[in-house]
């Protein structure tokens, strides 16, 4: 057996006291700037690594591991991995690890955020009064939607899901969730969460919220038909993936008063921002910060650290790591 030290790659910078802590075990080659890298670039750097820390940034498929023999864990500091072409990476006996759980409460209260934001029109509110119109006080000034005592409508009910239901229980909203599978009764209890189908979320939604995994299923499944089905005074907010949502016929729907606001974290083509989502005034705009409170963030790299030394071997739950997406993958 070579005593050779299991080289790790890290994709970007995230917090040196932490990554730090693979110092003790392997070699680090750790990028410095955060860099969009091109696929050459990630194949490149995964060809003599026998792990790696990425983020959501670098997508990777067969190609990009096609020459790394030596790869055994992709761990991604995302609870979201639809940049992994996990089939692809799963063949190639490659485990990949995410970070769920401790971005829940936070990516849920970004959610919350959005929405009332949007319903409030918020960000309108304040461009409106920076640009100097504000004359006096006016009894019919940029009037918003209500929150409490409105219809909350779920889409996607995994645990942000779920972190924003305990949320609407605050404010006294009823709550409609469409899931791929209906959660156990004793579940929707607790939440006051109702089970209804996709259809009837989109017609009784007073204020919709996107928190569901992105993939070739769920793309675009906000569409211009989605749309036409949704009251014409509500609200939709997105926290999960851009891909989700067809950004024109959104547009279309803002800029044509057939939905009242939007809230966006995630765009299809980000850092890319559709333009005409840009010159719209109705739609509340944030860089992907679901995640992005600094004791979440982190969690997420101090858990993927874990992932990581685990994955390969070493430190206290060694072979176990903690939060595994394609466990199977160990075994080839
Ligand atoms: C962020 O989008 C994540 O998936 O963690």
């Amino acid at each position: 057996m070579s005593d050779r030290r299991p080289k790790v790659w890290v994709s970007q910078p995230l917090f040196d006291d932490i990554v730090g802590r693979l110092d003790e075990y392997f070699e680090v080659d750790a990028n410095r700037e955060v860099v969009d890298h091109t696929p050459d670039r990630i194949a490149a750097a995964l060809r003599d690594a026998d792990g790696a820390l990425i983020t959501l940034n670098e997508p990777i498929g067969a190609a990009e591991v096609a020459d790394a023999s030596r790869l055994r864990v992709l761990s991604t500091v995302a609870v979201g991995y639809n940049n992994l072409d996990l089939p692809a990476v799963s063949r190639a006996g490659i485990l990949v690890t995410n970070t769920p759980d401790v971005l829940t409460e936070t990516t849920a209260d970004l959610g919350f955020t959005l929405m009332m934001a949007a319903a409030r029109r918020i960000t309108e509110a304040e461009q409106w009064l920076r640009a100097g119109n504000w004359q006096g006080w006016s009894f019919s000034t940029l009037l918003g939607a209500d929150i409490h005592g409105s219809t909350l409508g779920i889409l996607g009910m995994g645990r942000i899901g779920q972190g924003i239901a305990r949320r609407a229980g605050g404010f006294g909203m009823r709550v409609l969730y469409h899931n791929r599978s209906r959660l156990p009764e004793a579940v929707e209890r607790e939440y006051r969460a109702e089970y209804v189908g996709f259809d009837e979320l989109l017609a009784q939604s007073d204020h919709l919220l996107l928190v569901l995994p992105y993939s070739a299923q769920s793309h675009h499944i906000i569409d211009a038909a989605a749309l036409a089905k949704m009251k014409p005074n509500a609200t939709l907010s997105n926290v999960a993936r851009g891909g989700l949502i067809d950004e024109n016929a959104l547009a279309d729907a803002l800029a044509g008063g057939r939905l009242a606001a939007a809230g966006l974290d995630v765009f299809e083509g980000e850092p890319a921002i559709n333009p005409r989502l840009l010159a719209l005034h109705n739609v509340v705009l944030t860089p992907h910060i679901g995640s992005g409170s600094l004791a979440t963030r982190r969690a997420m790299v101090s858990l993927a650290v874990d992932n990581l030394i685990a994955a390969l071997g070493f430190g206290p739950d060694a072979g176990r790591p903690p939060t595994p997406v394609n466990a199977d993958a160990l075994q080839r």
